[in-house]
């Protein structure tokens, strides 16, 4: 897993490639070439919005390793996350969270998935200030209830009705979900489109600064 993110490809432009003149490889080139390639891309908001999967995409669009925040932390505990709350509690879960997500911003630049409710913390989302870019990938409780539905791997959703619970999340933790550099709209359209959008967010954001 370690290995995984760390095997990204080169620079499309070193490897020879013959399509490199294709609009791709110009736009992965142009976002590779500007000062965001110093910074990992962090991606926020609710369960159930596509963080992980989001994530993988844009990580390949933009040629850089990617990570799960939630992955490594079961890595670090050699146990679920489900597991981690059963026998620690959840302090326990974030205390490890808020660790390994500061190990984790130490790394070269990435895209970097976090759980749920890692931004919450004033110590991660100061830190991800300092570090990252963050983008909230936000989308209506409707679309997130359908989502989580097919996975049973959320221990705060077995608290309750999921929708409620998420409706609930998400007015709590709005406050700080909104600090985020960039918001996306995560509702609609297939995970590459919001990879997509996430990239066009990031150039016009480059192209401004
Ligand atoms: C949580 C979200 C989960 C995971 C844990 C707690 C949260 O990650 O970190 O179950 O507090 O919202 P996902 O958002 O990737 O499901």
């Amino acid at each position: 897993m370690q290995l995984a993110r760390h095997q990204h490809g080169k620079h499309p432009l070193d490897k020879g490639n013959p399509d490199c003149g294709d609009f791709q490889t110009l736009y992965t080139d142009l976002m590779t070439r500007t000062a965001l390639r110093d910074h990992t891309v962090v991606l926020i908001g609710l369960m159930g919005a596509g963080k992980t999967t989001v994530g993988r995409r844009l990580a390949a669009s933009m040629n850089r390793p990617f990570a799960d925040a939630d992955h490594e932390i079961e890595c670090a505990a050699g146990r679920s996350v489900s597991e981690i709350f059963e026998d620690f509690g959840e302090s326990a879960f974030r205390d490890g969270e808020r660790r390994v997500i500061a190990r984790l911003l130490d790394e070269p630049p990435m895209v970097l998935a976090l759980g749920g409710g890692a931004f919450v913390d004033p110590e991660t989302r100061a830190l991800i200030g300092q570090k990252a870019i963050s983008v909230w990938l936000q989308a209506d409780v409707e679309t997130l209830a359908t989502r989580v539905a097919r996975r049973d791997t959320r221990p705060l959703l077995r608290e309750g009705n999921p929708t409620e619970i998420l409706e609930r999340l998400l007015e709590t933790r709005q406050p700080a979900y909104a600090q985020a550099d960039i918001h996306i709209d995560a509702s609609a359209g297939t995970h590459q489109a919001t990879a997509d959008a996430i990239l066009t967010a990031l150039n016009a954001r480059e192209t401004q600064a």
